[in-house]
């Protein structure tokens, strides 16, 4: 049966650039790649991209307590990111950041283009605004004491102790979680997009089976009832796009956010012929544009986004798939317990395809929510691919071997052989309709039949016997079949495991539709090598250790982090030598050093070039005092491009190293350094 090809576009949520990916996060970008693999194992056109979500003053602030520039930070964060997924297997076609000249581009012709037919309008506001930092304040950046019951410490417009909600101008002995200055009440001109223009097309689209049911009905409470304008700027100072013709105002980060699927892949096609941004993108497009989501940024995703291309003239999503929240043990991810697993400390430990296989085995297309459960973690590995699928291949292969190395015909067994071949129809609609656990469950039932096959047939019994090898060949022929047919159906999930079954098998990469053949007789296959080693508890418990030991250090910051933990920190990509060679690094002489005037990080430092100064503010005042500094010699790099700052124009960076806080040392060149003098 022949099937059209089809153009699909994938996305994932673009995850914020302000952290570690955990667990959690896994869970939805090993969904996506797995549909995507599917996708692309099945001959479809299709192209899966993501990026960092870089704006937003969370990411600013965590740039700042880093003391690095958000664009900095982001870069650092984008770096380590990739290689996480490259670990996981997860595989983008092009992963980007939301800080980009094509998201600026086409986040500003997005909006002129709503501006321009009327879909945006302008109001004033009165918000929390902190005097010292001199910035409005989101509701989670204010903390007081709850209105209703006096809990103190709680944050923003709800309280975790009683549940009340209400407006943070309600919180008693309300502070700003900044800089714990008592918050002013300001009025700003903010920028909303009309949401309300939409309610008749979000009604319809909404049902249009667009959207899972659990979704759309949720989503009717909206839609059928009272629609809000939608907010969408932000007040200087804020990390983001300054929206054209209106100086000192941003574009709100959930604006520019989602646009950012569409400036990941025009980033793309920029490089690969066979994709044309129009073609995915323009109104009335024929290709297919799925977004997988989590439940929590549903509003965003099938409220705002869909009426935001609509009322742009751009298409709209094809299918938006949310997904449910990840608990550990049943229980919300937590650090103290150990159970907020970052994807790196995972994989200081373990196998990345063994929570692929996990997690696919318990996936399906609605919203529930899954737990990782350790146990059944180790044990479902252990039984299902070791026990199961690998031990097929390693009871037959040498067998196969000592004969020759050449299959037998697996006629003998046409009827076992054409359920293998069979199922292939009913797995591919699982992996379609995002029921991998359904297509999981499958494929081990079959493993178990193969399994059974087997032992009935005692090939290693027949083989003490006289005049078998031809039987104990087919037999054993028949096992290698069946296992090389599990091999397509598992490849969407376990990519790295499959590339090694093909070379042991001899094959070409398995496409879905070599499930339609068996190998034939006389077909040579390579030696088997152990594809899968069993999970080891003790490696689960001390990845659990890891994590709370990783805890209890973000709870102590003054204690420095020992060796093991500096040398996990990623190294950047790989620079060629000739970029080395522009970063110009001098020693300089500390003329003067002084106290920044409402800066909690930085200091003041007057640098001495042999003949020119330099003013520079560094991120060390948690190390050094003024007079620590002054009369030093220090390494900075000369020629960075000047940059304005809050306080004023640095111009240049002191070279410095540590975890921080206290524990961060300038360094201090000696014997013979001269100010001035250049380092190669
Ligand atoms: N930056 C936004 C998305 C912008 S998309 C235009 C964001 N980022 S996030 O880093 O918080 O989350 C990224 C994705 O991971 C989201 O889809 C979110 O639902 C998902 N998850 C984050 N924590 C999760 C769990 N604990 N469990 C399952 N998915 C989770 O939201
Ligand atoms: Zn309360």
């Amino acid at each position: 049966m022949t099937q059209k090809s089809r153009n699909i576009l994938v996305t994932s949520a673009l995850p914020y650039a302000n952290g570690p990916l955990h667990m959690g996060h896994l869970v939805e970008y090993i969904q996506t790649d797995i549909w995507v693999r599917f996708q692309k194992q099945r001959g479809h056109h299709c192209t899966y991209v993501c990026a960092d979500d870089a704006h937003g003053t969370a990411i600013s602030l965590h740039a700042e307590k880093m003391g690095i520039t958000p664009e900095a930070s982001v870069a650092l964060i984008n770096t380590e990111r990739k290689r996480d997924f490259g670990e996981f297997l997860v595989e983008f076609d092009n992963y980007y950041s939301t800080h980009s000249d094509e998201n600026r581009e086409l986040s500003e012709s997005i909006y002129l283009a709503l501006r321009e037919k009327g879909h945006i309008a302008r109001r004033t506001i009165r918000q929390a605004f902190d005097p010292e930092k001199q910035m409005f304040l989101a509701d989670r950046y204010i903390k007081g004491d709850c209105p209703r019951c006096n809990a103190s410490g709680q944050y923003g417009d709800n309280c975790e102790a009683c549940g009340a909600t209400y407006s943070p101008t309600e919180l008693k002995n309300a502070v700003s979680a900044l800089s714990g200055s008592a918050p002013i009440e300001k009025d700003s001109e903010h920028f909303f997009f009309k949401l309300t223009d939409f309610q008749q097309f979000l009604q319809q689209w909404t049902r249009s089976g667009t959207l899972q049911d659990e979704i759309a009905n949720k989503l009717a409470e909206w839609v059928d009832g009272e629609l809000q304008d939608w907010d969408i700027s932000r007040d200087a100072p804020y990390f983001g796009f300054e929206i054209p013709a209106e100086p000192g105002k941003y574009f709100y980060v959930w604006l520019d956010a989602p646009i950012g699927y569409m400036a990941s892949f025009k980033n793309l096609c920029e490089r690969r012929d066979d994709l044309n941004f129009d073609d995915y993108w323009k109104a009335g497009s024929e290709a297919e544009v799925y977004h997988f989501i989590g439940k929590d940024i549903v509003n965003f995703h099938c409220l705002f986004w869909p009426a935001m291309l609509q009322g742009a003239g751009y298409r709209t999503p094809t299918r938006v798939c949310a997904h449910g929240f990840l608990t550990v043990n049943n229980e919300k991810m937590s650090k103290s317990r150990g159970t907020f697993i970052t994807a790196r400390t995972y994989l200081d430990h373990l196998n990345p395809e063994y929570l692929r296989y996990y997690f696919a085995s318990k996936l399906n297309s609605r919203i529930d929510d899954l737990d990782l459960n350790l146990e059944d973690f180790s044990q479902k590995v252990n039984s299902d691919l070791v026990g199961k699928v690998v031990n097929i291949a390693s009871r037959c292969a040498g067998f196969i071997k000592k004969a020759g190395g050449q299959l037998a015909s697996s006629d003998a067994e046409a009827e076992l052989s054409g359920e293998f071949i069979g199922a292939s129809d009913r797995i591919a609609d699982h992996y379609e309709q995002r029921e991998y656990a359904r297509a999981i469950r499958e494929i081990m039932a079959l493993a178990d039949k193969a399994n059974a096959y087997i032992a009935e047939k005692e090939p290693w019994a027949l083989a003490k016997q006289e005049g078998t090898q031809q039987e104990v060949t087919e037999i054993c022929s028949v096992g290698i079949n069946l296992f090389r047919l599990l091999m397509i159906y598992l490849k969407p999930v376990l990519p790295a495991l499959v590339q090694n079954a093909e070379a042991f098998l001899n094959v070409a990469p398995l496409s879905w539709s070599d499930a339609g053949h068996l190998l034939q007789a006389g077909h040579s296959i390579n030696k088997f090598k152990p594809l899968l080693s069993r999970v080891e508890n003790d490696k689960v418990e001390a990845m659990i250790e890891a994590s709370r030991e990783q805890q209890a250090e973000h709870a102590a910051p003054a204690k420095a982090k020992p060796d093991s933990e500096l040398a996990r920190e990623p190294i950047a990509d790989e620079i060629e030598f000739p970029d080395f060679a522009k970063v110009d690094l001098r020693i300089v002489r500390i003329a003067k050093a002084q106290h920044v005037e409402g800066a909690d990080k930085l200091l003041q430092l007057t640098l001495d070039l042999g003949g020119e100064t330099r003013n520079v503010f560094a991120g060390i005042k948690s190390a050094y005092s003024p007079e620590q500094l002054e009369g030093k010699l220090t390494v900075m790099v000369a020629n960075l491009k000047p940059r304005k700052m809050k306080f004023g124009v640095s111009e240049g960076m002191v070279l410095a190293a540590g975890p921080g806080g206290k524990e961060l040392w300038i360094l201090e060149p000696h014997e013979g350094a001269q100010p001035g003098m250049r380092i190669s």
